[in-house]
């Protein structure tokens, strides 16, 4: 089976599935978000192109939600979008962008295809983060931009406000473009933006998938000065515009964050908890970030000497509990880990609780 296969699986038992493979969020989503969405269909918004800087009152909104008054910003279709848009916009052949391992990877191939290529650095040993001495010993002449993912997907792991400030220090120095993705931003109440310390050159990437759980809606926004987001545009392709419904369900997102984001991180915090009870009872499995700053977290198997692939499978097809195996997100360290998002209900939650133990047990045996 490929993980192709899974997600087939995965989507044609949707209702039956605990989605916990992509930090996605299936906790009830706020009564004035759908009811946004509803209105707007109902009074056939769709059949325009919406307006090209968005709805009114969405950027307003996105940058009261992040307190920066002047940042500038494309909407998108979703976080990843911007992000290709950037590097699009500011890597060459033969330009380096300093990355981590483990991380998002679908990004690294975004700046491969500008001709640049992503520099994984190393981060699945403590702290678990790109330190400023990490990165210092990685840039090149040819680092063109770093990229800190913050709180990293897939290790949970979050930056403190020094080590995010030591980055940027560093970005300044040598001149290079700090995006800064903070898609799992919300998560972490501890949270500051590259932004603070290195304004000219910080790009922000933004996303609505997570927190406020519209992943399937994409739309997400690359935030910056006014003067880089003009770099930018000339390879935005949404020259009309971004889904009207998914700007309307975003807008009220925002509008009502105070009412549900409590609630989702206290959710988050009981589930990491539960995962945390479960994987101390399997033999040579551990969570090497604990607590996670995001909605996910690594489970390390690598002692178990279990392969993650076929546990994302037993889990999926025998107890209908989908995760994801760490090659997607790692090239080094993909055969040692499962990585388990948690942004679902408590029972869903208790499911894996139950089954991974099960399935390590029948596996490791
Ligand atoms: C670090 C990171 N950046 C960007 C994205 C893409 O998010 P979006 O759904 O907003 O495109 C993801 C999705 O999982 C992610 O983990």
């Amino acid at each position: 089976m490929t993980s192709k296969d899974n997600f087939e699986f995965a989507h044609e038992h949707r209702h039956e599935v605990a989605w916990m493979s992509q930090n996605t969020n299936t906790l009830p989503v706020h009564p004035s978000i759908l009811e946004a969405i509803r209105t707007s269909a109902d009074e056939r918004e769709f059949n325009l192109y919406p307006r090209k800087a968005g709805i009114s009152g969405l950027a307003e909104a996105i940058r009261e939600d992040l307190g920066l008054d002047d940042a500038d910003m494309i909407l998108t279709n979703g976080g990843i979008e911007g992000e290709y848009i950037a590097t699009r916009a500011l890597l060459k052949a033969g330009d380096e962008a300093l990355s981590t391992d483990p991380a998002f990877l679908p990004i690294h191939d975004q700046v491969a295809m500008t001709g640049a290529h992503a520099i994984e650095v190393d981060i699945y040993r403590k702290p678990y983060v790109l330190t400023p001495d990490l990165a210092l010993e990685s840039i090149t002449p040819a680092t063109k931009m770093l990229l800190a993912i913050d709180p990293n997907n897939p290790l949970g792991s979050g930056y403190s406000p020094s080590q995010i400030k030591g980055l940027a220090d560093i970005a300044k120095d040598h001149g290079l473009w700090l995006i800064d993705d903070i898609t799992y931003r919300d998560f972490n109440a501890d949270h500051v933006l590259a932004t603070d310390f290195y304004p000219e050159r910080t790009l922000l990437s933004y996303s609505f998938s997570k927190a406020p759980g519209l992943a399937g809606l994409r739309i997400g926004a690359i935030i910056g000065p006014a003067d880089a987001i003009r770099t930018l545009r000339r390879f935005d392709t949404n020259v009309l515009g971004v889904n009207v419904l998914a700007q309307r369900a975003a807008l009220a997102a925002l509008r009502s964050k105070k009412e549900w984001l409590p609630e989702i991180r206290r959710i988050c915090r009981k589930n990491q908890e539960t995962i945390r009870h479960t994987v101390a009872k399997v033999n040579g499995a551990a969570l090497p970030v604990f607590p996670s700053k995001a909605n996910m977290f690594v489970i390390d198997l690598a002692p178990t000497g279990v392969n993650p692939e076929v546990v994302e499978e037993r889990l999926l097809f025998d107890h209908l509990v989908h995760t994801r195996a760490g090659s997607y997100l790692s090239k080094k360290h993909g055969g040692k880990f499962l990585r388990v998002s948690f942004t679902v209900s408590e029972d869903d939650c208790r499911r894996f609780a139950d089954s991974f133990p099960i399935v390590m047990e029948k596996l490791a045996g």
